[in-house]
């Protein structure tokens, strides 16, 4: 029977802009993260024509942690984490991204972090491209639609491998880069891929070729990771939501297994190096006549990942929907499944999931497995002393951990460690809010951008300790 590995990874993730702010510190550049506007539940986020006066950009102040990183470090130190996932901002590296020399400032910050880390023999995991293109190369040169990006971004990782090379050993090139598979998403294109849908253009065709040039650059990168240093694990980063049938009808069923298929295919190339069979004819049914070259399947054959790192939040459904041609188009096809609660912002809870998901990558490709984002972002109340007692993340969190052990000591998914998003309170992602909070660790800051930035451990702080201390025993 097997059980969770003795140096499990334990720890806590997050990612440079939606924690670090200093968006101008240093000789820092602008990314796509700092033309982001707040937005809310109802509201999403607007993409502005650059930096705008007169909007609130929540990524540009963060939670400021580029100047506070080693109080933060000493509280993760003090949950007993073993790991810490955060991202390199590409600005930070090469401010505008077609640069030919770094900005030496920003290595530094990042070498100073990594040291604080290590000081606590706290392994940095890092993702190199956390939805934070540089700007200038979405307006220069169309985001991620362009072939040239490929040799900015292996620049860029060659740099930052060759640099921390003695400090990390586990890294993941695109974050989330599945995301995209929903490709009427602005927010999706974007984030992802720097890419803005112009009215004659196909988003669908767009995102295939974009996916296509990443995927070529991680498996570059990958290549070029294992030169430097033989001993580096260079993981993909798949958003995992499995997409159920909603009943056991044919179709259904069939329907669902064209999502998987859509939504999953990205780490098909990642792990398998070629893409699927299926994806190759509704291409061609399509006439999208991608660029892709030999060169390219040769590359993406010989640059495949060491692991699987993944998010788990929530599960989705999906029926069919009697269209003749078997096409799973996110933005519409997804349908409330009854037997699961959600959250306020409408992310479905499915522990169960999280056990079905391990087995689903482990019975496709067969490698290790990293859960690098998991948690629940909800609405913390502080009471008058100041404590918080949030019994509701400590129970979402406890009840996939129960699955995660599950898929583990009885099925043998070998899984290299947990991270759970948002250990510190951070900006969402999604909505740029600061009420939709992760971590163990409050900021006192709110969605107007007020607040002292104190940090303070929640009730969910010690139950994780404790977790970490007797190696997942005491949930
Ligand atoms: C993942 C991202 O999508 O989920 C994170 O990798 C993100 O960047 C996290 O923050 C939670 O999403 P959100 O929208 O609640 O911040």
């Amino acid at each position: 029977m097997g059980q969770l590995r003795k140096n499990f990874l334990w720890g806590g993730a997050v990612a440079a802009h939606q924690l670090e702010g200093a968006w101008q510190a240093d000789g820092k550049g602008v990314s796509v993260s700092d033309v982001m506007t707040a937005g809310d539940v109802d509201h999403q986020r607007g993409i502005t024509d650059g930096v705008l006066p007169g909007y609130n950009y929540p990524n540009h102040e963060g939670i400021d942690f580029y100047h506070r990183y080693a109080a933060d470090i000493k509280l993760f130190a003090e949950m007993g984490f073993k790991s810490f996932r955060t991202s390199i901002a590409w600005t930070r590296i090469f401010p505008n991204g077609d640069e030919t020399e770094p900005n030496e400032a920003g290595l530094q910050f990042y070498d100073d972090l990594f040291d604080e880390c290590l000081k606590y023999d706290i392994q940095p995991v890092v993702t190199l491209s956390h939805f934070e293109m540089p700007y200038h190369l979405v307006t220069e040169y169309g985001g991620w639609r362009n072939r040239q990006v490929i040799g900015f971004f292996t620049h860029f990782a060659e740099t930052v491998f060759k640099r921390y090379q003695h400090k990390v050993k586990y890294w993941m090139t695109f974050n989330e880069i599945n995301n995209q598979a929903n490709y009427h998403s602005q927010f999706s294109l974007f984030t992802n891929s720097g890419l803005k849908i112009t009215a004659d253009e196909n988003p669908e065709k767009v995102m295939y070729q974009a996916a296509h040039y990443e995927l070529v650059a991680s498996a570059q990168a990958v290549k070029i990771g294992k030169q430097i240093n033989p001993d580096f694990e260079i993981g993909c980063m798949i958003a995992m939501c499995p997409i159920y049938p909603l009943t056991a009808k044919p179709e259904d069923v069939l329907k669902a297994e064209r999502a998987m298929q859509t939504r999953y295919w990205f780490a098909d190339v990642h792990c398998h190096g070629r893409y699927p069979e299926w994806l190759l004819q509704y291409q061609t049914n399509q006439n999208y006549n991608l660029d892709i070259t030999d060169a390219d399947l040769a590359d993406l054959a010989a640059g495949t990942v060491d692991y699987i790192g993944f998010s788990y939040y929530m599960s989705f459904a999906t029926k069919d929907n009697g269209a003749a041609e078997l096409h799973y188009d996110e933005e519409h096809d997804l349908v409330p499944n009854p037997y699961v609660e959600a959250s306020e912002w409408g992310w479905q809870i499915d522990p169960v999931g999280l056990r079905y998901a391990m087995n689903w990558f482990n019975d496709h490709y067969h490698l290790p497995e990293f859960i690098v984002e998991n948690g629940f972002g909800a609405v913390d109340q502080v009471e008058a002393d100041g404590s918080i007692h949030d019994s509701y993340r400590v129970d979402y969190l406890r009840k996939h951990l129960v699955q995660m052990k599950k898929a583990v000591i009885e099925d043998g998914v070998d899984l290299m460690g947990y991270t759970p998003w948002g250990c510190i309170d951070l900006v969402s992602a999604g909505t740029g809010q600061m009420s939709k909070r992760y971590g163990f660790i409050y900021v006192d800051k709110q969605d107007d951008g007020s607040g002292t930035l104190a940090r303070s451990k929640k009730d969910s702080f010690y139950w994780y300790q404790k977790v970490i201390k007797t190696n997942g025993q005491d949930l």
